[in-house]
Protein backbone atom coordinates (compact mmCIF):
# COMPACT_ATOMS: atom_id res chain seq x y z
CA UNK A 1 0.00 0.00 0.00
CA UNK A 2 1.17 3.51 -1.06
CA UNK A 3 0.40 6.53 1.33
CA UNK A 4 -0.08 9.85 0.30
CA UNK A 5 -0.86 12.51 2.48
CA UNK A 6 -0.62 16.51 2.98
CA UNK A 7 -2.44 19.42 5.02
CA UNK A 8 -3.17 22.50 4.40
CA UNK A 9 -3.43 25.35 6.73
CA UNK A 10 -6.70 27.30 7.46
CA UNK A 11 -5.43 30.71 7.61
CA UNK A 12 -7.18 33.00 5.14
CA UNK A 13 -9.24 32.59 2.47
CA UNK A 14 -8.15 30.01 -0.34
CA UNK A 15 -6.90 31.26 -3.59
CA UNK A 16 -5.53 30.50 -6.78
CA UNK A 17 -2.35 29.79 -5.90
CA UNK A 18 -3.18 27.17 -3.02
CA UNK A 19 -5.84 25.22 -6.08
CA UNK A 20 -3.41 25.11 -9.13
CA UNK A 21 -0.48 24.73 -6.53
CA UNK A 22 -2.26 22.15 -4.10
CA UNK A 23 -5.96 21.62 -4.40
CA UNK A 24 -6.21 20.55 -7.88
CA UNK A 25 -3.55 17.99 -7.45
CA UNK A 26 -4.75 16.68 -4.02
CA UNK A 27 -8.14 15.94 -5.64
CA UNK A 28 -6.90 14.55 -8.71
CA UNK A 29 -5.13 11.98 -6.71
CA UNK A 30 -8.38 11.39 -4.04
CA UNK A 31 -9.72 9.33 -7.14
CA UNK A 32 -8.82 5.37 -7.05
CA UNK A 33 -7.90 5.36 -10.80
CA UNK A 34 -5.44 8.59 -10.21
CA UNK A 35 -2.97 8.29 -13.27
CA UNK A 36 -1.17 10.73 -11.35
CA UNK A 37 0.19 8.42 -9.04
CA UNK A 38 3.39 7.20 -9.64
CA UNK A 39 2.36 3.66 -9.50
CA UNK A 40 -0.99 3.70 -10.32
CA UNK A 41 -1.46 -0.41 -10.61
CA UNK A 42 -0.59 -0.61 -6.61
CA UNK A 43 -2.90 0.69 -4.16
CA UNK A 44 -2.86 3.59 -2.74
CA UNK A 45 -4.44 5.77 0.08
CA UNK A 46 -4.84 9.20 0.51
CA UNK A 47 -5.07 11.19 3.45
CA UNK A 48 -5.97 15.07 3.17
CA UNK A 49 -6.69 17.24 6.56
CA UNK A 50 -7.44 21.05 7.72
CA UNK A 51 -4.28 21.34 9.65
CA UNK A 52 -5.85 23.39 12.48
CA UNK A 53 -3.30 23.14 15.16
CA UNK A 54 -0.79 24.21 12.75
CA UNK A 55 -3.04 27.74 12.33
CA UNK A 56 -3.14 28.36 16.36
CA UNK A 57 0.23 29.36 15.48
CA UNK A 58 -0.66 32.76 14.10
CA UNK A 59 -4.94 32.86 14.75
CA UNK A 60 -6.08 34.83 17.69
CA UNK A 61 -9.27 34.78 16.58
CA UNK A 62 -11.46 31.80 17.50
CA UNK A 63 -14.54 32.89 14.58
CA UNK A 64 -12.31 33.82 11.97
CA UNK A 65 -10.64 30.74 12.67
CA UNK A 66 -13.57 28.13 12.58
CA UNK A 67 -14.96 30.23 9.43
CA UNK A 68 -11.29 29.17 7.56
CA UNK A 69 -11.99 26.02 8.69
CA UNK A 70 -15.21 25.85 7.26
CA UNK A 71 -13.66 27.15 3.86
CA UNK A 72 -11.21 25.07 3.51
CA UNK A 73 -13.41 21.95 3.78
CA UNK A 74 -16.45 23.57 1.46
CA UNK A 75 -13.47 24.21 -1.27
CA UNK A 76 -11.85 20.46 -1.45
CA UNK A 77 -15.48 19.02 -1.25
CA UNK A 78 -16.75 21.76 -4.29
CA UNK A 79 -14.06 21.04 -6.58
CA UNK A 80 -15.07 17.19 -5.77
CA UNK A 81 -12.50 15.71 -3.41
CA UNK A 82 -13.23 11.73 -3.37
CA UNK A 83 -14.12 11.23 0.36
CA UNK A 84 -15.03 7.89 0.06
CA UNK A 85 -11.50 7.06 -1.56
CA UNK A 86 -9.32 9.51 0.53
CA UNK A 87 -9.71 10.26 4.37
CA UNK A 88 -10.50 13.92 4.38
CA UNK A 89 -10.44 15.46 8.24
CA UNK A 90 -9.73 17.93 10.35
CA UNK A 91 -6.22 17.70 12.08
CA UNK A 92 -7.01 18.49 15.67
CA UNK A 93 -9.68 15.45 15.46
CA UNK A 94 -6.72 13.37 15.85
CA UNK A 95 -5.19 14.61 18.96
CA UNK A 96 -3.18 11.71 18.62
CA UNK A 97 -0.66 13.11 16.56
CA UNK A 98 -0.15 15.87 19.77
CA UNK A 99 1.71 13.19 21.51
CA UNK A 100 3.68 11.65 18.66
CA UNK A 101 4.95 15.37 18.13
CA UNK A 102 6.23 15.40 21.70
CA UNK A 103 7.65 12.06 21.14
CA UNK A 104 9.61 13.26 17.96
CA UNK A 105 10.80 16.80 20.09
CA UNK A 106 12.05 14.63 22.47
CA UNK A 107 14.54 13.06 20.33
CA UNK A 108 15.30 16.02 18.47
CA UNK A 109 18.18 18.46 18.55
CA UNK A 110 17.87 22.11 18.89
CA UNK A 111 19.64 23.39 15.87
CA UNK A 112 17.17 21.24 13.38
CA UNK A 113 14.39 23.44 14.15
CA UNK A 114 16.75 26.50 14.27
CA UNK A 115 17.67 25.97 11.04
CA UNK A 116 13.80 25.65 9.56
CA UNK A 117 13.98 28.67 7.23
CA UNK A 118 9.78 28.93 7.13
CA UNK A 119 10.49 29.97 10.91
CA UNK A 120 13.85 32.08 10.21
CA UNK A 121 11.99 33.83 7.78
CA UNK A 122 9.20 34.48 9.93
CA UNK A 123 11.61 36.16 12.13
CA UNK A 124 13.02 37.94 9.78
CA UNK A 125 9.57 39.39 8.95
CA UNK A 126 9.75 40.64 12.44
CA UNK A 127 7.16 38.18 13.79
CA UNK A 128 7.21 37.70 17.48
CA UNK A 129 7.46 33.94 17.43
CA UNK A 130 5.77 31.49 19.60
CA UNK A 131 6.96 28.37 21.08
CA UNK A 132 4.29 26.66 18.83
CA UNK A 133 5.63 28.54 15.66
CA UNK A 134 9.02 26.79 16.47
CA UNK A 135 7.85 23.75 17.13
CA UNK A 136 5.82 23.45 14.02
CA UNK A 137 8.02 21.08 12.17
CA UNK A 138 7.45 18.84 15.12
CA UNK A 139 3.91 18.91 14.59
CA UNK A 140 4.22 18.63 10.82
CA UNK A 141 6.36 15.17 11.09
CA UNK A 142 3.43 13.85 13.34
CA UNK A 143 1.08 14.31 11.26
CA UNK A 144 3.08 12.73 8.20
CA UNK A 145 4.27 9.80 10.13
CA UNK A 146 1.48 8.85 12.03
CA UNK A 147 -0.14 7.49 8.58
CA UNK A 148 2.93 5.94 7.83
CA UNK A 149 2.69 8.58 4.82
CA UNK A 150 5.24 7.47 1.97
CA UNK A 151 4.59 10.69 -0.22
CA UNK A 152 4.02 13.97 0.64
CA UNK A 153 2.84 16.32 -2.54
CA UNK A 154 3.70 20.21 -1.26
CA UNK A 155 4.86 22.87 -2.84
CA UNK A 156 8.50 23.72 -2.62
CA UNK A 157 8.26 25.48 0.14
CA UNK A 158 7.46 22.50 2.74
CA UNK A 159 10.52 20.60 1.02
CA UNK A 160 12.73 20.98 4.14
CA UNK A 161 9.84 20.39 6.81
CA UNK A 162 9.61 16.92 5.18
CA UNK A 163 13.31 16.09 5.36
CA UNK A 164 12.85 17.51 9.13
CA UNK A 165 9.91 14.66 9.12
CA UNK A 166 12.63 12.13 7.84
CA UNK A 167 15.39 13.25 10.03
CA UNK A 168 12.77 12.88 12.99
CA UNK A 169 12.13 9.65 12.20
CA UNK A 170 15.39 8.50 11.51
CA UNK A 171 16.40 9.52 14.78
CA UNK A 172 13.25 8.05 16.56
CA UNK A 173 14.10 4.74 14.82
CA UNK A 174 17.85 4.72 15.84
CA UNK A 175 17.03 4.80 19.15
CA UNK A 176 14.02 3.00 19.63
CA UNK A 177 13.48 0.60 16.48
CA UNK A 178 11.30 0.56 13.62
CA UNK A 179 8.46 2.32 14.54
CA UNK A 180 8.25 5.39 11.50
CA UNK A 181 8.31 4.75 8.18
CA UNK A 182 10.47 7.25 5.93
CA UNK A 183 8.01 10.08 4.29
CA UNK A 184 9.04 11.31 0.93
CA UNK A 185 8.00 14.79 -0.69
CA UNK A 186 6.82 14.70 -3.57
CA UNK A 187 6.98 18.60 -5.26
CA UNK A 188 3.90 20.15 -7.26
CA UNK A 189 4.96 19.81 -10.14
CA UNK A 190 2.88 23.22 -11.60
CA UNK A 191 5.70 26.59 -11.57
CA UNK A 192 4.19 28.98 -8.95
CA UNK A 193 1.26 31.02 -9.41
CA UNK A 194 2.09 35.04 -9.68
CA UNK A 195 0.31 37.80 -7.35
CA UNK A 196 -0.95 40.72 -8.59
CA UNK A 197 2.36 42.56 -7.97
CA UNK A 198 4.34 39.46 -9.83
CA UNK A 199 5.47 38.00 -6.64
CA UNK A 200 4.62 34.67 -5.37
CA UNK A 201 0.93 34.70 -4.97
CA UNK A 202 0.14 34.49 -1.14
CA UNK A 203 -2.31 35.53 1.51
CA UNK A 204 0.76 37.15 3.41
CA UNK A 205 1.54 39.35 0.80
CA UNK A 206 -2.27 40.54 0.33
CA UNK A 207 -1.39 40.46 -3.81
CA UNK A 208 -3.90 37.40 -3.67
CA UNK A 209 -7.55 36.29 -5.27
CA UNK A 210 -9.85 34.70 -3.92
CA UNK A 211 -10.66 30.61 -5.83
CA UNK A 212 -14.38 31.77 -5.27
CA UNK A 213 -14.41 35.69 -6.06
CA UNK A 214 -16.70 36.84 -8.95
CA UNK A 215 -18.84 39.75 -10.08
CA UNK A 216 -17.36 42.81 -8.81
CA UNK A 217 -14.95 41.32 -6.56
CA UNK A 218 -13.23 38.97 -9.08
CA UNK A 219 -13.14 42.81 -11.51
CA UNK A 220 -11.50 44.47 -8.56
CA UNK A 221 -8.88 42.30 -8.17
CA UNK A 222 -7.88 41.59 -11.31
CA UNK A 223 -7.84 45.15 -12.14
CA UNK A 224 -4.77 45.47 -9.32
CA UNK A 225 -2.61 43.07 -11.55
CA UNK A 226 0.00 45.14 -12.70
CA UNK A 227 0.64 46.61 -16.08
CA UNK A 228 2.87 49.49 -17.44
CA UNK A 229 1.83 52.03 -19.51
CA UNK A 230 2.73 50.63 -22.89
CA UNK A 231 0.05 51.43 -25.15
CA UNK A 232 -1.78 48.43 -27.22
CA UNK A 233 0.12 49.41 -30.54
CA UNK A 234 3.50 48.78 -29.26
CA UNK A 235 4.88 45.08 -29.81
CA UNK A 236 5.39 43.91 -26.75
CA UNK A 237 7.54 40.13 -25.69
CA UNK A 238 4.41 38.16 -24.05
CA UNK A 239 6.85 37.30 -21.40
CA UNK A 240 7.33 40.76 -20.12
CA UNK A 241 3.23 40.97 -19.42
CA UNK A 242 2.23 39.39 -15.99
CA UNK A 243 -1.39 39.22 -17.71
CA UNK A 244 -0.15 35.98 -19.25
CA UNK A 245 1.21 34.04 -16.85
CA UNK A 246 -1.84 34.30 -14.95
CA UNK A 247 -3.83 33.55 -18.69
CA UNK A 248 -2.25 30.65 -19.02
CA UNK A 249 -3.66 28.86 -16.03
CA UNK A 250 -7.27 29.15 -17.75
CA UNK A 251 -6.82 29.12 -21.37
CA UNK A 252 -6.29 25.98 -23.66
CA UNK A 253 -2.69 26.51 -25.93
CA UNK A 254 -4.54 27.41 -28.88
CA UNK A 255 -6.24 30.63 -27.60
CA UNK A 256 -3.01 31.65 -25.58
CA UNK A 257 -1.09 31.46 -28.29
CA UNK A 258 -3.26 33.51 -30.25
CA UNK A 259 -3.67 36.41 -27.76
CA UNK A 260 0.19 36.46 -27.36
CA UNK A 261 1.27 36.64 -31.21
CA UNK A 262 -1.22 39.72 -31.46
CA UNK A 263 0.42 40.92 -28.24
CA UNK A 264 4.06 40.24 -29.81
CA UNK A 265 2.84 41.68 -33.28
CA UNK A 266 1.00 45.05 -32.02
CA UNK A 267 0.03 47.78 -34.15
CA UNK A 268 -3.81 48.92 -34.74
CA UNK A 269 -6.29 46.64 -33.04
CA UNK A 270 -3.83 44.65 -30.71
CA UNK A 271 -5.15 44.21 -27.42
CA UNK A 272 -4.26 46.73 -25.07
CA UNK A 273 -4.34 45.15 -21.12
CA UNK A 274 -7.79 46.11 -21.02
CA UNK A 275 -8.81 43.21 -23.22
CA UNK A 276 -6.48 40.52 -21.38
CA UNK A 277 -7.52 41.57 -18.36
CA UNK A 278 -11.17 41.00 -19.44
CA UNK A 279 -10.58 37.93 -20.91
CA UNK A 280 -8.66 36.69 -17.24
CA UNK A 281 -12.27 37.73 -15.68
CA UNK A 282 -14.50 35.95 -18.09
CA UNK A 283 -11.80 33.34 -18.28
CA UNK A 284 -11.46 32.50 -14.14
CA UNK A 285 -15.11 32.88 -14.09
CA UNK A 286 -16.33 30.62 -15.95
CA UNK A 287 -13.46 27.84 -14.74
CA UNK A 288 -14.40 28.21 -11.01
CA UNK A 289 -18.48 28.52 -11.88
CA UNK A 290 -19.06 24.98 -10.90
CA UNK A 291 -17.10 24.89 -8.35
CA UNK A 292 -18.90 27.92 -6.77
CA UNK A 293 -22.42 26.60 -7.63
CA UNK A 294 -21.34 23.40 -5.71
CA UNK A 295 -19.78 25.52 -2.76
CA UNK A 296 -22.67 27.25 -2.29
CA UNK A 297 -25.11 23.98 -2.13
CA UNK A 298 -22.41 22.93 -0.17
CA UNK A 299 -22.58 25.50 2.44
CA UNK A 300 -26.49 25.54 2.96
CA UNK A 301 -25.90 22.07 4.60
CA UNK A 302 -23.16 22.59 7.26
CA UNK A 303 -24.66 19.59 8.66
CA UNK A 304 -23.46 17.46 5.68
CA UNK A 305 -19.94 18.82 5.61
CA UNK A 306 -19.38 17.79 9.84
CA UNK A 307 -20.91 14.62 9.17
CA UNK A 308 -18.40 14.39 6.22
CA UNK A 309 -15.43 15.44 8.38
CA UNK A 310 -16.69 13.31 11.39
CA UNK A 311 -16.35 10.04 9.27
CA UNK A 312 -12.89 11.05 7.59
CA UNK A 313 -11.72 12.00 11.39
CA UNK A 314 -13.25 8.05 12.71
CA UNK A 315 -10.76 6.55 9.56
CA UNK A 316 -7.40 8.85 10.28
CA UNK A 317 -8.06 8.31 14.10
CA UNK A 318 -7.72 4.52 14.22
CA UNK A 319 -4.62 5.02 11.97
CA UNK A 320 -2.85 7.43 14.05
CA UNK A 321 -3.57 5.60 17.36
CA UNK A 322 -2.30 2.77 16.13
CA UNK A 323 1.31 4.54 15.25
CA UNK A 324 1.00 6.17 18.62
CA UNK A 325 0.61 2.85 20.66
CA UNK A 326 3.92 1.44 18.92
CA UNK A 327 6.24 4.51 19.17
CA UNK A 328 4.50 4.74 23.17
CA UNK A 329 5.68 0.99 23.68
CA UNK A 330 8.86 1.68 22.03
CA UNK A 331 10.13 4.31 24.19
CA UNK A 332 8.94 2.71 27.37
CA UNK A 333 6.07 4.71 28.08
CA UNK A 334 4.10 1.42 27.93
P1 LIG B 1 0.04 31.20 1.44
O1 LIG B 1 1.38 31.47 0.81
O2 LIG B 1 -1.06 31.95 0.78
O3 LIG B 1 0.06 31.37 2.94
P2 LIG B 1 0.17 28.40 2.01
O4 LIG B 1 1.62 28.54 2.37
O5 LIG B 1 -0.82 28.18 3.10
O6 LIG B 1 -0.27 29.68 1.15
O7 LIG B 1 0.05 27.26 0.92
C1 LIG B 1 -0.86 26.18 0.91
C2 LIG B 1 -0.53 25.31 -0.28
O8 LIG B 1 -0.72 26.04 -1.50
C3 LIG B 1 0.92 24.82 -0.29
O9 LIG B 1 0.94 23.49 -0.78
C4 LIG B 1 1.61 25.76 -1.26
O10 LIG B 1 2.74 25.18 -1.87
C5 LIG B 1 0.48 26.08 -2.26
N1 LIG B 1 0.67 27.44 -2.78
C6 LIG B 1 0.51 28.59 -2.09
N2 LIG B 1 0.74 29.67 -2.87
C7 LIG B 1 1.06 29.20 -4.09
C8 LIG B 1 1.42 29.82 -5.34
N3 LIG B 1 1.46 31.14 -5.47
N4 LIG B 1 1.68 29.02 -6.39
C9 LIG B 1 1.62 27.67 -6.28
N5 LIG B 1 1.31 27.03 -5.14
C10 LIG B 1 1.03 27.76 -4.04
N1 LIG C 1 2.81 23.28 6.83
C1 LIG C 1 1.92 23.07 5.72
C2 LIG C 1 1.64 24.40 5.00
O1 LIG C 1 1.75 25.45 5.60
C3 LIG C 1 0.61 22.46 6.19
C4 LIG C 1 0.84 21.11 6.80
C5 LIG C 1 0.71 20.78 8.13
C6 LIG C 1 1.24 19.93 6.14
N2 LIG C 1 0.99 19.47 8.31
C7 LIG C 1 1.32 18.91 7.12
C8 LIG C 1 1.52 19.64 4.79
C9 LIG C 1 1.70 17.59 6.79
C10 LIG C 1 1.89 18.32 4.48
C11 LIG C 1 2.00 17.33 5.47
O2 LIG C 1 1.30 24.39 3.83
Amino acid sequence: MTTYLSGIQPSGLLHWGNYFGAIRQHVAESRPSAAASPDAQKPHEHYYFIADYHALTTSRNPAELRGWVREVALTYLAFGLDVDHAVFFRQSDVPEVTEIAWMLSCVTGMGVLERAVSYRDKLERGLQPNVGLFTYPALMAADILAYDSNFVPVGPDQQQHIEIAQDMAASFNALYGPVFVRPEPKISPFAKVPGLDGQKMSKSYGNHIWIFATGKELKKAVGRVVTDSRPPEEPKDPSSVLLFDLLRLFLDDAELADWKARVAQGGTGAPGYGHLKQRLIDAADAFFAPARARREELSRDPAEVERLLARGAERARARARATRDRALAACGLR
